[in-house]
């Protein structure tokens, strides 16, 4: 059928690209500083991941050619990593090669059959399943079981397991290819490239958004969101906030019956999304909608949500889903919309219908010499302990935006329970020297009662969602709905989890709510010496308190660049859990039912406040328990709102109020002092009214009560100014008649206050970034050298 779609936008409207592009270097910012910082960020990168040096893509990344005019020094990694001898080392191995026809001579044609023949390998033999360099397509997803209890899948070569299915026949018709996939095609990678699924506007969704000078992709749509709806079922909402010392994040419900997730409960109560948009499409009848998909922002732009148009009326395209992120909002923002025909106009673009016809514009100045559509989401399931990848490159997954998602814990995530390689309730797994890329979704998930699981050497570059994502479970996703507007019990944890130099990069191309790291009901995570780069959100999330992590040794760079209100580290810690593990089993009730956190720990950390990042590290919403110590803060200062137990100690910050949130200081803290520490840190702030601490609590009559405990830092400021206000603002004072103070350090300290701090003119710029060099060397000295 000949469709016309009268697309009525004379202009477009870009989305605002000027509030998100800002990050890249602040306005103020000394170039000689900045380019000073960016260079020492690659030789931390190069120190910390030694696998992936020099490391290129962190150098483009930081801009180092085009901000500071460096050039790029020879000889920089750009390829996958190859690995030699995949099978030496074991007593049983079983190739796979491409070639062969059957399984003969331990040598078989497709990974699944490989994989069965090692079953018969001795009892107790170190086993194998060596992949030979090429492309393996998996025909089905690969569930390793019982049976399967120690075996290594290694590559040889350059050996990469697919997700796809290769095209092998296509005919060109004029500029347009076409070809009969045999089922439904989500994604096309074209050469090995992915392609992009016909939409309007055009754009490339892994290199374009909001971040992006020029075309955005993304199309305004303030005002264009109409009908939220909250979502239909038999809800039951109960307050579950009253068992946590206070300053405890407040308010916090539990929402169960809730159709928008699976398991069906959210900790949002019954939120709106929007449920019609005005995307002034004309001349188009209802069921030409069918599979077209709306991506959007949210409202305020804390993520992003994706919707299956189910109809028109008039303007209006009706909406549903949006199930992408837990918090909803009445309205979206940008959008654009993706899989109709009529939107197939731009080179790179492809179009299937319900049958697998497939047409496609390939690039004029280019041959097509392969064609892979997507066929799975998952690649592995592992159920079964000491199974180990190396040397493996994994790719060519679907994307899962419209799959089921689940609300995991009191953070604004809600997320499929997918991935590249998923892991279930096993112990003992190891992923090193892999490469997961240009995937759909998420690229490994732990999820449950994973222990010991170590990911090193790995490299996640254009994931559709996050990188490694760790999810616990409650007993409620287990099935018991006993109790479940009282607390929830955790019943499955995922822990000592070791994420070690690691690159995560290109995160997010479909999904705004996603990060290279993300942990939900997990604890005792350790994740060292990798590296984090280019996403919509954060870098690294934790959604909620379980804690007992450690963060050591790790680059953060360009972050928050799609959203809002956020860093590249975050956190979140707003709801309490009964704690029934075995570990609390003969705990009173009380121990029970407090959190009972184990500090986490981030540590000797380089941290980039750029983009639309806020805050370094955020620490929102009731986190409680955090020991950071001697990082370095570019562009921004401390953050503790809610919760309690939070110190900050040891950290150098470098030109905080040129941040977003710049005048806040060094440390905000909202939460009444509440067990807080700031001490032993540089702080240089560059602007001439600088405030050293901010605080929307601050009683001038008691300090002691409502500010941190605050000593021994040393302030940097032009002319020695220091401004310590203290004026509790916006929430109620504890001493509702006190007055308005605002104090230099040494009236601060006259009250007692931040003993054993001084304040010093700026250091000049070579003398800064000594400091920063030296913080640096200290941090990236490897354990266990001489
Ligand atoms: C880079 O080169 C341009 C043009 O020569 C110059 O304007 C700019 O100041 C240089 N930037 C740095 C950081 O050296
Ligand atoms: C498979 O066959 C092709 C063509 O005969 C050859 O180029 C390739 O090296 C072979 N692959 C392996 C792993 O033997
Ligand atoms: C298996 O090995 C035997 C002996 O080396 C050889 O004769 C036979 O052709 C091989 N079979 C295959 C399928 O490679
Ligand atoms: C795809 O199938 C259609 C109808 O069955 C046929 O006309 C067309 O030639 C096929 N295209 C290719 C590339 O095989
Ligand atoms: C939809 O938006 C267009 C502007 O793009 C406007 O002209 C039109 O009136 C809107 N339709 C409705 C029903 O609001
Ligand atoms: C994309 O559109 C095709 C053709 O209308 C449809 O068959 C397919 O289900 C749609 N894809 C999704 C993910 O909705
Ligand atoms: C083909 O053209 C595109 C722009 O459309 C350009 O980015 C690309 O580098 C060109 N490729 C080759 C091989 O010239
Ligand atoms: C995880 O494994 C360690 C041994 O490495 C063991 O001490 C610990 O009890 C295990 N934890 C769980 C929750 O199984
Ligand atoms: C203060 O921080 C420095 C590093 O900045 C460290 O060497 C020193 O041990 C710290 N002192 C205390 C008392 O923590
Ligand atoms: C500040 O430093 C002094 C001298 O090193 C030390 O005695 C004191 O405990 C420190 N204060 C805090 C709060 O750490
Ligand atoms: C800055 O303050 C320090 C005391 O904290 C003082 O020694 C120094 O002279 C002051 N410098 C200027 C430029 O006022």
């Amino acid at each position: 059928m000949l469709l016309l779609l009268l697309l009525v936008f004379a202009v477009l409207v870009r989305g605002g690209a000027g509030e998100w592009g800002i990050g890249i270097r602040p306005e103020g910012e000394d170039p000689l500083l900045d380019c000073g910082l960016r260079s020492l960020a690659l030789s931390f990168a190069d120190a910390i991941a030694p696998s992936f040096a020099p490391n290129a893509h962190v150098f483009d990344a930081l801009q180092l050619s085009g901000l500071c005019n460096a050039s790029r020094p020879n000889g920089m990694k750009k390829a996958s990593r190859r690995s030699k001898n995949g099978g030496g080392e074991f007593e049983c191995v079983v190739y796979v090669d491409a070639n062969a026809t059957e399984c003969a001579n331990a040598t078989c044609a497709t990974v699944e059959e490989a994989v069965a023949e090692s079953r018969a390998c001795p009892t107790g033999a170190a086993k194998a399943v060596v992949l030979r360099e090429g492309t393996h397509y998996l025909r089905a997803t690969l569930v390793l079981d019982a049976r399967d209890k120690g075996l290594t899948i290694a590559g040889e070569g350059a050996a990469v397991l697919s997700g796809g299915v290769e095209i092998k026949e296509w005919k060109k018709v004029g500029a347009v290819i076409t070809a009969n996939a045999s089922g439904a095609v989500d994604s096309l990678w074209v050469n090995g490239r992915r392609e992009i699924r016909a939409r309007f506007p055009n754009g490339d969704p892994e290199t374009m958004g909001l971040h992006t000078e020029g075309a955005t992709g993304w199309i305004d749509g303030g005002g264009r969101w109409s009908d939220a709806k909250e979502e239909s079922g038999d809800v039951q909402t109960a307050k579950v906030n009253d068992v946590r010392e206070t300053p405890y994040y407040s308010g916090f419900e539990v929402t169960v019956g809730t159709t928008r997730y699976d398991p069906p409960y959210s900790f949002w109560g019954k939120t709106l999304r929007p449920t019609r948009l005005n995307a002034s499409l004309k001349g188009v009848d209802d069921d030409d909608y069918e599979g077209m998909i709306v991506h959007a922002y949210h409202g305020k732009w804390w993520g992003g949500w994706q919707f299956e148009v189910v109809g028109n009326d008039g303007d209006f395209l009706v909406l549903q889903g949006g199930q992408q992120e837990a918090r909803g909002e009445e309205v979206g923002q940008q959008y654009y919309l993706e899989n109709h025909s009529s939107f197939l106009d731009d080179e790179r673009e492809f179009f299937a219908d319900a049958n697998g016809a497939l047409e496609y514009k390939p690039r004029a100045n280019e041959s097509v010499d392969t064609m892979v559509v997507s066929n799975l989401a998952e690649l592995v399931r592992v159920e079964a302990d000491g199974v180990t990848f190396r040397g493996l490159t994994l790719t060519q997954t679907r994307p899962t935006f419209l799959e089921a998602y689940r609300v995991p814990s009191g953070g604004d995530w809600s997320i499929h329970a997918g991935a590249a390689i998923v892991v279930v309730d096993v112990a003992g797994v190891t992923i090193e020297d892999c490469v997961f890329e240009s995937l759909g979704g998420n690229a490994i998930l732990l999820q449950g009662a994973v222990n010991n699981t170590v990911v090193s050497r790995s490299d996640f570059a254009w994931l559709g969602a996050s990188g490694i994502v760790s999810l616990g479970t409650t007993s409620y996703d287990d099935g018991s709905t006993d109790d479940i507007l009282g607390l929830m019990d955790l019943s499955r944890v995922p822990t000592n989890t070791k994420i070690t130099a690691c690159r995560f990069r290109e995160i997010g191309a479909y999904e705004k709510q996603s990060s290279g790291v993300a942990m939900f009901l997990s604890s005792t995570a350790t994740v060292v010496d990798s590296i984090f780069f280019n996403g919509p959100r954060a870098g690294l999330n934790i959604n909620d308190g379980l804690g007992g992590h450690r963060i050591d040794r790790c680059l953060f760079f360009n972050w928050v660049r799609e959203t809002k209100d956020h860093g590249p580290i975050n956190t979140w810690d707003r709801q309490p859990y009964n704690r029934r593990l075995e570990e609390n089993k003969d705990s009173d009730e009380k121990a029970r039912r407090t959190i009972a956190s184990a500090p986490s720990h981030i540590s000797n950390c380089v941290i980039f406040g750029n983009y639309a990042s806020e805050w370094p590290i955020d620490h929102d919403d009731g986190s409680a328990y955090y020991v950071d110590t001697d990082n370095t803060i570019i562009w921004g200062g401390a953050k503790n709102y809610e919760g309690y137990h939070k110190q900050t100690s040891g950290t150098l910050f470098v030109d905080v109020d040129l941040g977003a949130q710049g005048d806040r200081g060094c440390a905000m803290d909202d939460a009444y002092g509440a067990y807080d520490l700031f001490r032993n840190n540089t702080c240089v702030l560059k602007l001439e009214s600088a405030k050293l601490y901010s605080s929307k609590v601050c009683d001038p009559d008691d300090l002691l009560d409502t500010m941190p405990t605050s000593a021994n830092n040393s302030f940097f400021t032009l002319d020695n100014r220091t401004a310590i206000p203290c004026d509790a603002g916006v929430l109620p004072k504890k001493n509702p008649v006190a007055a308005a103070a605002d104090w230099t350090l040494a009236e601060y300290q006259d009250h007692g206050m931040d003993l054993g701090s001084t304040a010093a003119p700026l250091p000049a710029t070579e003398v800064l970034l000594a400091w920063v060099a030296n913080k640096i060397m200290l941090t990236t000295t490897p354990a266990g050298s001489p």
